[in-house]
C-alpha cells in the first residue's frame, strides 16, 4: 500500500472503525469500490470542470490523474474525510462560496457518503473490492462464529464460512465476506482456522 493506514480520527461507530481497522491492517481490501462508486460521482457531477482535460483548480479526477490529488497535502486526504478538502467542499450547507460543484448545495447525501468512505477505507484506486452480500453458498464443515484475532492484535467478531487457499473467508455481521489472508492473523487464530480446515477434509 502506498500509505500508512490510520484510523479516522472521527469515526462513530465503534464496530465499524474495529472491523475497518482489522481488515485495513491485514489486506487492501475495501468497503467501496472507487472505479464502481466513487467514480461515477465524479463524472456525473464533476467531469466538466474536473475530468477530459478538464482541470479547474488544477484539479483532474479522472482514474487516471486522481493520484495526483491524493496524499497529505492533497484534496483527497487518505483515511482522512473530515480533514479532506474536497469533503469539506462538497458538503459545504448554504452555498458557501467554496462548495463544490460551484453555485450549489453540494453533493447528495448518498453521494457523499460513498466518497467519504472510500477517502476514510485510504482512498484505494485499485482493489478487490467487497463482495457485500453475495458470500458463497458455505461448504460443508458448518460456519464457525467466533472472535479472530490479527497479527496488530486487532479483534473482530465475523464467521468463518470456509477456507481457500491461504486466505479466511470471513464474514461480518452486516453479510459481507473478505477473503482474509490467514498468515495476518494471530497464531491463536490461525490455528483455530487450520482445525477448521482440517474438519472439513474428506
Ligand atoms: C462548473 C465547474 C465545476 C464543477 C462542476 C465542479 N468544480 Fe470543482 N472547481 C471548479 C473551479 C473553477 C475550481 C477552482 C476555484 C476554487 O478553488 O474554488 C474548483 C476547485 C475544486 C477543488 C479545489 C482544488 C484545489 O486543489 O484547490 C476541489 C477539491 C473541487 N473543485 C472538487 C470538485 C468536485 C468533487 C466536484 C464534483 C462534485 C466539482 N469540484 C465540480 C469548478 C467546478
Amino acid at each position: 500500500m502506498f500509505f500508512d493506514f490510520q484510523l479516522p480520527p472521527l469515526m462513530k461507530v465503534k464496530a465499524v472503525t474495529v472491523s475497518a481497522a482489522f481488515f485495513l491492517s491485514g489486506s487492501s481490501l475495501l468497503a467501496v469500490d472507487f472505479k464502481k462508486d466513487v467514480l461515477p460521482i465524479f463524472e456525473s457531477s464533476c467531469a466538466k470542470c474536473h475530468m477530459g482535460g478538464n482541470a479547474k483548480g488544477g484539479l483532474a479526477l479522472d482514474a487516471d490523474k486522481i493520484m495526483e490529488a491524493i496524499g497529505e497535502a492533497g484534496s483527497i486526504v487518505p483515511a482522512k474525510a473530515e480533514s479532506s478538502d474536497l469533503i469539506r467542499r462538497i458538503t459545504m450547507k448554504d452555498g458557501g462560496e467554496d462548495v463544490m460543484p460551484p453555485k450549489s448545495k453540494g453533493l447528495g447525501n448518498s453521494d457523499v457518503r460513498a466518497i467519504k468512505e472510500w477517502i476514510d477505507a485510504g482512498a484505494p484506486l485499485e482493489g478487490e473490492g467487497m463482495v457485500a452480500g453475495k458470500a458463497p453458498a458455505p461448504k460443508a464443515p458448518q460456519p464457525l462464529r467466533g472472535d479472530w484475532t490479527n497479527v496488530q492484535g486487532k479483534t473482530i467478531t465475523a464467521t468463518l464460512l470456509r477456507v481457500e487457499g491461504d486466505k479466511a473467508l470471513l464474514q461480518m455481521p452486516n453479510g459481507a465476506t473478505y477473503p482474509y489472508p490467514i498468515g495476518q492473523l494471530s497464531a491463536e487464530s490461525q490455528a483455530k482456522v487450520k482445525a477448521f480446515a482440517e474438519s472439513a477434509a474428506p
